[in-house]
């Protein structure tokens, strides 16, 4: 595909690339929309078609007379050929018929066998033929059989000539005849004509024939050195058949035939020598040329496209002219090609042409000029519309003339005018509108800015508002989770509280009957010493004594174990590490351990250290170790293990009892029977056993409990019935190395009667904490509300030493306490007590300038160190200053 651009025809710059022959006739057409080329185009019409019509008409006429002049030519032409062959032919036959008048040959022939008069005939027929020694080929006399009786070529004397077609011609009609074109007799003969004419007697009787044979090439010469009208021309002899007897262009389709022709006829033809033997009998030109020469049997005219040689030749239009001879039936055609004919016309049509160019250019110059003159006016108002168009505003043009064109300038420059006003008042109109709008716009601007400050102003407010919104609810969200802590710290206070209650109570009574009981033992023991002693050896009075005595050995064993039940947490805590003691434990057990029962020892923290007692810690070890052997009455594994381990929060929340931080985890686990559901819930509980009456008591696992508890840690038991139970006991670890045998002891400071105030909401424990410090050497004051507290400090701040606050509390917690008395006192140390733990307390504590963080339950070694720790501080630091 081609490209193409349209451009302005006025500047010529029409340039079509490529392809489409239409687009260059669309920009043909474009540029003939302007008057200029128009006008031209019109005197081009108006002059040139005339001219061409003329032409038209000229060479039509021209044509024709050329053709028709053409015709006349060649049928004279071939009138004139045919005619000179017939004069050939018409003076043989006259000559003949004068021969045959000859005495001697009539003589002869009145009386053939007469010799004398043979030779005379002989003697005349050699003296005539001597007459034309070059066409002439024989003379002969026949007999009226046919028979040839003398002949100039004696070698035909004899010959049967009564079936040729001069014999028979001659016969039939009796004046003299000429034969077809034909071969000679002998071979090498030329192509001969034989003329044939009766003698006659004086009686007018037929006597015999005189026959003439000639060379036939005097007719074809005859027929192509004939003059014609022009040296294209082409002059062809026809005979009857229309086979060629003579061609002046192509001698070799002599014998041939322009039609095509039945095989008997050649047969017949070559039997009559008017045929060659053998060789190509038909050259066959166009139906044409046939069809035509059918219908010219008399001669005549007409055009055809011929192709005057072969059928392979092309055909071209040829103008023919014919003409029929007299004494034989062939044809004379004279040809020649309309193309040379209508030459004339051709040098008529150029010089036509060259004439029709040159008006064209003359009557272009005039078109330009003339088209020039009459577009002036308008190319001056299109400039003008132009710069108008361009912005000019006093755009006029001149008036040159009073004709239409300077009518057109005058209603221009009125235009113009109209325009200018409307314009100026159009302008006035946008002026006055467009100040109307910017004034708007600024308006709307301001509108805007106070719009988006207003908006920002809110959306200020609006966060403000959020924040205090989110500090209130994170402020909530953390009071929240405090009432959840203090709640479930209560829950658990109250468990413990009622344990430590029922204990107590049970303690107290079983203490008392333990006590009673221990006299009476005394008593029943001494007595039954006495009595053993007074007994004869080996009598059943000994054995019943000594059965009494192990009895109430036994029960003494009970007695202490009640004694040691109801008395806990009497003895001080050491640092005392687990491993060593496991070890004991293990060696007690194995002792009497059955067979059946593997023992498994694994202590994977040899140097954890506990806070606690190493006797009640011995007893804790004992009591679970012999329960999972007692489940195991047909074999087991025991397995006892001893680990550290570091407890998260998340972790903690599983056991509620815990703090984070790190414990020591003693698990024991047997593959025993289990325990049951119904059992489940009350294993801790004192005196519960499912062992028979006398095989246990049921307080194992409650001392087991408190001594956990009293150590500040936690027990958890699994258990699969069939398939065996695990305690695991949680004791917090200590940072404090023991002695190698744990049982070392550390000295608690103890203080000089320095007044501690005591703050917990908590009966029970203010109960205890006074007891705790006032047993360290301290002077407890204790409260119950933290406000009562607060106020008391009020009245004599200077009365107090040191501070022991709880945290949790119902109208003013710990940290708040802490942070109200250092207001009063800065100075003043204090300590404060949780359940819980964490970094959310630890935070508070620090601000609230807390000396340190107890732990809850209190252990009296922690308070003491802590105190000592607090004063020392404050004396050294700030209690001078201070007073
Ligand atoms: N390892 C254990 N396997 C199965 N049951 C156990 C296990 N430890 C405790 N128990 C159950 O808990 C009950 C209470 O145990 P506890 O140690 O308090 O008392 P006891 O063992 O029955 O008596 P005592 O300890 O005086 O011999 C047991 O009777 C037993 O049913
Ligand atoms: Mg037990």
């Amino acid at each position: 595909m081609g490209s193409f651009h349209l451009a302005d025809f006025t500047g010529v710059r029409c340039a079509c690339v490529g392809w489409e022959t239409v687009l260059r006739a669309a920009c043909m057409l474009r540029a003939f929309s302007k008057l200029r080329p128009r006008l031209i185009a019109a005197f081009l019409m108006v002059s040139l078609a005339p001219l061409v019509l003329l032409e038209y008409f000229n060479h039509r006429a021209t044509r024709q007379a050329l053709i028709d002049g053409a015709h006349r030519a060649l049928y004279a032409s071939a009138t004139q050929t045919a005619q000179a062959i017939d004069g050939f032919l018409n003076e043989n036959l006259n000559g003949l018929r004068v021969h045959a008048l000859l005495p001697a040959v009539q003589r002869f022939l009145a009386a053939p066998l007469d010799a004398r008069r043979k030779v005379a005939a002989w003697q005349t027929l050699l003296r005539l033929s001597r007459k034309d020694t070059v066409n002439l080929i024989s003379f002969a006399v026949l007999d009226l059989a046919g028979h040839n009786l003398i002949d100039t070529r004696t070698v035909q004397i004899g010959r049967d000539e009564s079936q040729r077609d001069y014999f028979k011609a001659l016969m039939a009609a009796k004046v003299p005849a000429v034969s077809a074109m034909q071969f000679a007799d002998a071979p090498g003969d030329a192509l001969t004509l034989h003329f044939a004419s009766l003698v006659w007697d004086s009686a007018g009787r037929p006597l015999g024939a005189l026959r003439i044979t000639y060379n036939a090439t005097v007719v074809q010469q005859l027929t192509t050195q004939a003059l014609h009208a022009s040296p294209s021309a082409r002059v062809v002899l026809f005979d009857e058949h229309h086979i060629r007897l003579a061609d002046s262009a192509q001698s070799h389709l002599i014998f041939t035939s322009v039609a095509p022709i039945e095989t008997d006829l050649i047969r017949r033809l070559r039997a009559e020598w008017r045929l060659p033997e053998g060789g190509p009998v038909e050259a066959t030109g166009p139906p044409a040329l046939a069809s035509a020469l059918k219908q010219l049997a008399n001669g005549g005219y007409f055009t055809a496209p011929l192709s005057m040689g072969s059928q392979d030749s092309q055909a071209e239009p040829y103008a023919v002219g014919a003409a029929r001879l007299r004494y034989r039936p062939w044809l004379v055609v004279v040809a020649e090609p309309q193309s040379v004919l209508l030459v004339p016309i051709d040098r008529l049509l150029g010089e036509g042409v060259i004439l029709a160019i040159a008006i064209a250019f003359l009557v272009s110059l005039f078109g330009v000029v003339t088209a020039g003159w009459l577009t002036s006016p308008f190319r001056t108002l299109t400039e003008a519309v132009s710069r108008f168009s361009a912005g000019e505003r006093g755009v006029e043009v001149a008036v040159r003339s009073h004709d239409e064109a300077g009518e057109l300038a005058r209603a221009f420059n009125e235009m113009m005018g109209r325009i200018r006003a409307h314009t100026a008042e159009l302008e006035a109109q946008v002026t006055e509108r467009t100040q109307a709008l910017q004034a708007d716009i600024a308006r709307r601007e301001a509108a805007e800015r106070a719009l988006a400050q207003t908006h920002a102003e809110l959306e200020l407010r609006v966060e403000q508002r959020t924040g205090e919104l989110r500090a209130a609810h994170a402020r909530l969200q953390e009071e929240l989770a405090e009432r959840e802590r203090a709640e479930s710290e209560k829950a658990r206070l109250e468990a413990q509280l009622r344990q430590a209650q029922k204990l107590e109570a049970i303690g107290t009574l079983a203490g008392g009957i333990a006590h009673d009981f221990n006299n009476i033992l005394g008593a029943i023991l001494g007595y039954a010493e006495m009595a053993l002693d007074a007994v004869p050896a080996g009598s059943n009075l000994q054995r019943y004594l000594g059965n009494v005595m192990a009895a109430a050995n036994r029960a003494k064993d009970l007695v202490d174990q009640i004694l040691a039940f109801t008395q806990p947490g009497s003895r001080e805590h050491v640092p005392v590490r687990l491993g060593p003691l496991l070890g004991e434990v293990a060696e007690l057990i194995k002792a009497s351990l059955p067979e059946t029962i593997d023992l498994k020892l694994r202590v994977n923290a040899e140097d954890a250290t506990v806070q606690g007692d190493v006797i009640r810690l011995h007893q804790l070890v004992m009591n679970v170790c012999t329960n999972a052997v007692q489940s195991m009455p047909e074999g087991g594994l025991l397995e006892i293990a001893l680990d550290v381990i570091e407890l998260s929060e998340r972790m903690v929340q599983r056991h509620h009892a815990l703090e984070p931080g790190a414990y020591v985890r003693l698990k024991v686990t047997d593959t025993g029977h289990g325990i049951d559901e119904a059992t489940l819930d009350r294993v801790f509980d004192p005196f519960f056993t499912t062992k028979d009456l006398g095989q246990g008591t049921g307080l194992g696992l409650s001392l087991v409990h408190s001594i956990v508890s009293d150590h500040g840690g936690a027990i958890e038991f699994s258990s699969t019935p069939g398939q065996g139970s695990r305690f695991t006991v949680y004791l917090p670890r200590s940072g404090e190395t023991a002695s190698a045998s744990g049982i070392e002891r550390v000295p608690i400071p103890s203080g000089r009667g320095e007044t501690v105030l005591l703050v917990d909401d908590d009966e029970a424990l203010v109960l205890l904490g006074e007891e705790m410090i006032a047993a360290l050497g301290y002077e407890p004051i204790g409260f119950q509300d933290s406000q009562a507290a607060l106020e008391a400090f009020q009245a004599r701040p200077a009365r107090f030493d040191l501070v022991v606050t709880d945290q949790l509390m119902p109208r003013m917690s710990g940290t708040e306490l802490a942070t109200r008395l250092r207001e009063i006192r800065p100075d003043i140390p204090i300590l404060l007590m949780s359940g819980f733990g964490g970094l959310e307390l630890a935070h508070k504590a620090r601000r609230a300038a807390v000396h340190a963080l107890l732990k809850k339950p209190l252990q009296s070694r922690d308070l003491a160190q802590a105190i000592a720790r607090a004063l020392n501080v404050n004396k050294k630091f700030g209690s001078d200053s201070q007073r």
